[in-house]
């Protein structure tokens, strides 16, 4: 593994491995603290959008393991704009260890991925959330014991982190219900090319109350994405209320053990409600804080494997 692009660029013994170096750091940092794997090693983090956990995860991950992080605003760089995607990829391979970015444009991480020296994370694109998918798998498999024959049903917006959560749950033989309100689906491209990922299975519904029946786990993510702030007012239209994970939705599953995940930030009162992100809806489990801070235990590992070589 060179890049951490997209998870469809593992083999479901790769995530597996990884899955397991997951594991093995979280344990080590509980225990007795992380060994300083990557002393020496500096990441830069390149960031065209805000976050919080991304960046906090991986700054505090490369802490523990003994390296260094820098932050790099949106203000900064000016990627593609100051200067081209090359040469930023260039002239941070000269300075750092590794290139954690966030874009706009899929294309950008591609970009730098191709013209860097070192290895390129990608912290989220308009097509893909890979850190996302990973780290979710884990909390699924921490939460569940395993992921082969889990289903997951993912309501909402097919953005990003459906994507993502799609290739990774074909790879590890999960099976995926996406409920999206029709014109809002995955990729066509992306779902099909998960389905040729692993045993896992993708099926689309329009309808959320069918792709939840039978759920182990509901997810679901914000119905404008950052950079659709211009189409906020239209998809509150078409979602609301159909898509709304709540305590409604949750009984629909038929499980009450049925876990609830969402990748934060999440809008309370819109794609999900405060009783079912909190836990309080009487049905479910809301798995949204230790998914938030797993997010730092699962990009240990891939900090390790590319910059550490574990
Ligand atoms: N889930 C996630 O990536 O959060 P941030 O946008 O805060 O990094
Ligand atoms: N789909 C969301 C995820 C945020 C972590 C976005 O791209 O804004």
């Amino acid at each position: 593994m060179k890049h951490f692009l997209s998870l469809a660029d593992l083999t479901p013994a790769a995530l597996h491995d990884l899955l397991d170096l997951a594991a093995q750091l979280k344990t080590e940092w509980q225990q007795s603290g992380n060994r300083p794997i990557l002393a020496g090693k500096a990441l830069a983090m390149l960031f065209q959008k805000p976050s919080l956990r991304t960046r906090i995860s991986f700054e505090m991950g490369m802490q523990h393991l003994g390296g260094h992080a820098l932050y790099i605003s949106p203000a900064e760089v000016g990627l593609g704009q100051r200067e081209s995607v090359a040469d930023v990829a260039r002239v941070l391979s000269g300075y750092v260890d590794g290139i954690m970015a966030r874009v706009f444009a899929h294309n950008h991480i591609l970009e730098l991925a191709a013209h860097a020296r070192v290895p390129v994370i990608n912290g989220l694109s308009d097509f893909n959330h890979p850190c996302q998918g990973f780290s979710d798998l884990f909390t699924i498999r921490e939460a569940l014991g395993s992921l082969a024959g889990v289903r997951l049903a993912y309501v909402g917006d097919g953005n990003n982190v459906a994507t993502s959560l799609m290739f990774g749950a074909a790879l590890a033989g999960m099976h995926v219900a996406v409920a999206t309100p029709p014109g809002y689906e995955p990729a066509a491209e992306a779902v099909a090319h998960a389905r040729t990922l692993g045993p896992g299975s993708i099926t689309l519904y329009t309808d959320p109350r069918a792709a939840v029946r039978g759920a182990d786990v509901i997810y679901t993510d914000v119905w404008a994405s950052m950079g659709q702030e211009d189409q906020r007012q239209a998809r509150l239209r078409i979602f609301s209320p159909t898509y709304q994970v709540n305590a409604d939705l949750l009984a629909a599953a038929g499980n009450a053990q049925v876990r609830v995940m969402h990748c934060l930030p999440a809008h309370r009162g819109e794609e999900i409600t405060d009783e079912v992100a909190d836990g309080a809806a009487g049905a479910g489990q809301s798995l949204l804080w230790i998914q938030a801070e797993n997010r730092m235990h699962a990009q240990k590992a891939i900090l390790a494997r590319l910059l550490g070589g574990l």
